[in-house]
């Protein structure tokens, strides 16, 4: 072949290859971002069965909803329960990339292993929106394109503190039942794994100290966010301490909820106060009929709200800033507000 040949044959072959690569282009939706109808969104839970988490689940359904009716775009949510099993939400978050959705919402089992994640949805170039359990900051740095939307521990620890400082306060008797000059405490705490187990906790204490509340602990357990395991515990130790305990704090509303049902159970009438964080509709009508004494309540609306938005805007290529004011390009930390059994009765 002669050498002019060739040079058309190389032409004629890059041209080709040009206009096959454009049709691909098109097969794979062709369409710009901006220009999308529909949008499909994953969601990872670390269990289903939490709670807390369930109340968020549902208000993103909702706001899915609102959205569609609002803008006209389509939304198709899929949600997946890890039941607490790591592996298991690999293979959801897999599944979310391999079928090309365009964000993936992910509530890690272990908030230690978000690595995994964030390396196959940077393969797949799709945005991660973390929530609740968050990553560690060295996993967060990694992308633009990853978020994380929770609460601020301290906060809610503070505005729990507070709710019992201003009872100690206006009606020392209200806490210290047997008025011995000392409020005699027990206290419950989330998994120990959980980035605001410890800081709940510790701002909570610190609150009630700094606020002149005099106390005493007589002992305190790990019951894992959970109801059951709360009320066990707390049966314990109403037989370690008979009649002694006169406040029972809890890092959320289950455990809370799980503290009144142990001292329902074991006829103990004195008015122990006991109180939570989250504000869930379990702990609402805890809050109602008189178990809790208070919580501090997140505002799931927002939360859920926030998530989506930022799911959203990454969707159809908008600028995520323009939607929701994060910190740092990537953190929202949402609302929270002290209720006592009287602010809701
Ligand atoms: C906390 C919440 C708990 C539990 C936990 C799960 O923020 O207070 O009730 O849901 O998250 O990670």
């Amino acid at each position: 072949m002669k050498k002019r040949t060739h040079i058309w044959l190389a032409a004629a072959a890059a041209v080709i290859a040009v206009l096959a690569g454009t049709m691909i282009m098109k097969n794979n939706g062709g369409e710009k971002k901006e220009d999308k109808k529909s949008i499909r969104v994953g969601v990872a839970l670390y269990r289903g069965d939490d709670p807390f988490i369930n109340n968020i689940r549902s208000k993103l359904e909702e706001k899915a909803k609102s959205y569609e009716k609002g803008t006209g775009v389509k939304v198709v949510m899929d949600v997946a329960d890890a039941k607490g099993n790591q592996n298991t939400q690999n293979s959801q978050v897999d599944r979310f990339l391999s079928l090309g959705y365009d964000a993936i919402c992910v509530n890690m089992v272990d908030r230690s292993a978000a690595s995994y994640v964030i390396n196959k949805a940077m393969d797949a170039d799709i945005p991660v929106i973390f929530f609740n359990r968050e990553p560690v900051e060295e996993d967060m740095k990694r992308w633009e394109k990853l978020y994380y939307v929770g609460e601020d521990a301290k906060e809610s620890a503070v505005l729990q503190g507070n709710i019992l400082v201003d009872l100690y306060r206006s009606n020392p008797d209200g806490l210290d039942l047997d008025g011995n000059g000392k409020v005699s405490y027990v206290l419950l705490e989330g998994e120990s794994s959980h980035q605001d187990s410890l800081i709940r906790t510790e701002w909570s204490i610190q609150t009630l100290k700094d606020g002149g509340v005099p106390l005493e602990k007589l002992t305190g357990g790990i019951a894992n966010w959970d109801r059951s395991q709360a009320s066990a515990l707390m049966e314990q130790w109403m037989e370690e301490f008979p009649r002694e305990i006169e406040l029972v704090i809890c890092n959320n509303d289950e455990m809370a909820l799980g503290a009144a049902d142990a001292l329902e159970r074991g006829g103990d009438t004195r008015p122990v106060k006991i109180v939570g964080i989250d504000g869930t509709p379990q702990g609402l009508e805890g809050l109602k009929t008189g178990k809790l004494f208070g919580t501090v309540q997140c505002d799931s609306e927002e939360y859920a709200d926030v998530i989506f938005e930022i799911a959203a805007a990454e969707s159809l290529g908008q600028n995520v800033q323009d939607k929701v004011e994060l910190k740092q390009g990537k953190y929202y930390q949402c609302s929270q507000m002290a209720l006592t059994s009287d602010s809701v009765r």
